[in-house]
């Protein structure tokens, strides 16, 4: 039987122009990344599976990870996520750098999910992650680099958004205002996650089984309407000292004009256990393409399951999925059709090969991109493949060229020719750059 083409369910093959589109979209992922001052990191493809029991959910643990047990009997994960990955590298140096600490990295990463849309089991995902950052400082930071990012792709407030929430409000509401043991406040969890998702009755009926008081159930209800960051602060004002800290991480994004994409929404509250600060996600505001380009929060707690004292961190994954759609879907890709090359080196001389292909090799030294044909090439082919190869121009030599030492030189949009003797290395390519 003869194999599949098919790369295995979930995954993608990434052919030249898929790698192109990917290049360019890891490309402005690492220049922003750089213009916040974020050092680039990696990590191992596997980890051990505790290290995300410790803290990244049911879900993930449950249904998503590709786990095995490795050869010395421990049980391994392909990573699903960076987040527990960063904080154990954090963990291990943090006594020695000075904070805040800022990283970046683009790993490829794996979760067993029903393919669709937006959903694959392979995503590469660009992190970045602050630690150490003082009060509300590192939140405002980290939106404030996932706006830059998009800002760079070309993207403005009438094609993107950002939905943003914040656990401890959610905990204020749901121990503090309702009264609810941590199994319930657990279960509320995963309803207000999925509120958007189901009907209204499907909701109902979901809370209707928390057995909640008839006081608890109005002051959920009342949550979920809320809309934006003004009434979330004086819902939750008779409730501790919270709502000033709100308050001020809410002056601190109108102050970097951040406001006009940051919307407040109750029912972001992210899959993912250690969040405990903002909750956020970056969606599409096209509704035939409503997935999280972007999820994030911050965390304080991760760096106390490897036993170190608690250190505020925040940061976010942005899917390039996701990041695909949207670019796609807001014509902001520029056309990555054909490789991008200068000059497309051509004899129609078998005697002349020697020659063109020195040339070549000098124009490279020059820094030029050269692609060569390697064998003798008809006339009437060279535009057509200059054209499908993405060259600016070509050159030609012939018998008499050889005699005469010389190369023509083409542009491929108007056909203009220029003479040059093989020795003008730096005129051809002071044309060509
Ligand atoms: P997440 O929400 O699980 O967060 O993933 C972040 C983003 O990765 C999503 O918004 C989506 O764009 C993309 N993504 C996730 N799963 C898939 C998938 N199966 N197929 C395609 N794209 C996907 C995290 O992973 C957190 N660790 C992010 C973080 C970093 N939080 C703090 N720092």
């Amino acid at each position: 039987m003869a194999l599949s083409k098919k790369p295995y369910k979930g995954t993608r093959d990434f052919f030249p122009v898929d790698k192109r589109i990917q290049d360019f979209m890891f490309k402005n992922m690492k220049h922003t990344a750089h213009l916040f001052g974020y050092e680039s990191y990696d990590g191992p493809m596997l980890e051990e599976v505790e290290l995300y029991k410790a803290k990244s959910g049911e879900e993930l643990i449950n249904e998503q990870i590709y786990s095995f047990t490795d050869r010395g009997n421990r049980f391994v994960a392909i990573r699903p996520e960076m987040t527990p990955t960063v904080a154990r590298m954090v963990a291990g140096i943090h006594k020695e750098v000075a904070k805040p600490i800022r990283w970046f990295s683009i790993p490829n990463l794996y979760r067993y999910e029903r393919p669709q849309k937006g959903r694959l089991r392979e995503h590469w995902q660009f992190n970045c992650d602050i630690f150490g950052a003082p009060g509300r400082e590192g939140e405002i930071e980290i939106l404030q680099v996932a706006v830059t990012l998009m800002e760079n792709y070309g993207a403005d407030s009438s094609q993107f958004e950002i939905l943003l929430n914040d656990r401890a409000i959610v905990d204020t509401v749901f121990t503090g205002m309702m009264k609810c043991d941590e199994e319930t406040t657990y279960r509320l969890y995963k309803i207000v996650d999925k509120a958007k998702k189901v009907t209204e009755v499907a909701l109902a009926d979901m809370v209707t089984k928390l057995d909640l008081t008839s006081e608890a159930e109005t002051i959920f209800y009342q949550y979920l309407k809320l809309s934006n960051f003004e009434d979330a602060i004086n819902f939750i004002s008779a409730h501790g000292d919270l709502s000033s800290s709100f308050h001020e991480f809410v002056l601190g994004i109108n102050d970097l004009d951040l406001r006009e994409y940051v919307k407040y929404d109750p029912t972001i509250v992210r899959g993912l256990d250690y969040y405990t600060g903002i909750v956020f996600e970056i969606f599409d505001k096209n509704p035939a393409n409503r997935r999280a380009i972007c999820g994030g929060g911050a965390y304080a707690n991760l760096l106390k399951i490897f036993n170190e004292a608690p250190m505020p961190g925040v940061g976010f994954g942005l899917g390039d999925v996701t990041l695909r759609d949207f670019l796609e879907t807001h014509k902001l890709l520029p056309n990555l059709e054909t490789a991008e090359n200068d000059i497309f080196v051509t004899f129609q001389d078998p005697a002349c090969r020697g020659e063109a292909l020195k040339l070549a090799q000098k124009l490279r030294k020059e820094g030029v991109k050269v692609i060569t044909h390697l064998e003798p090439l008809k006339f009437k082919k060279v535009f057509t493949l200059a054209a499908k190869k993405g060259v600016k121009f070509v050159t030609l030599m012939g018998d008499r060229e050889l005699e005469a030492a010389s190369i023509q030189v083409k542009k491929v949009e108007s056909k203009e020719q220029f003479d040059f003797a093989l020795t003008d290395i730096k005129k051809i390519s002071d044309l060509i750059k």
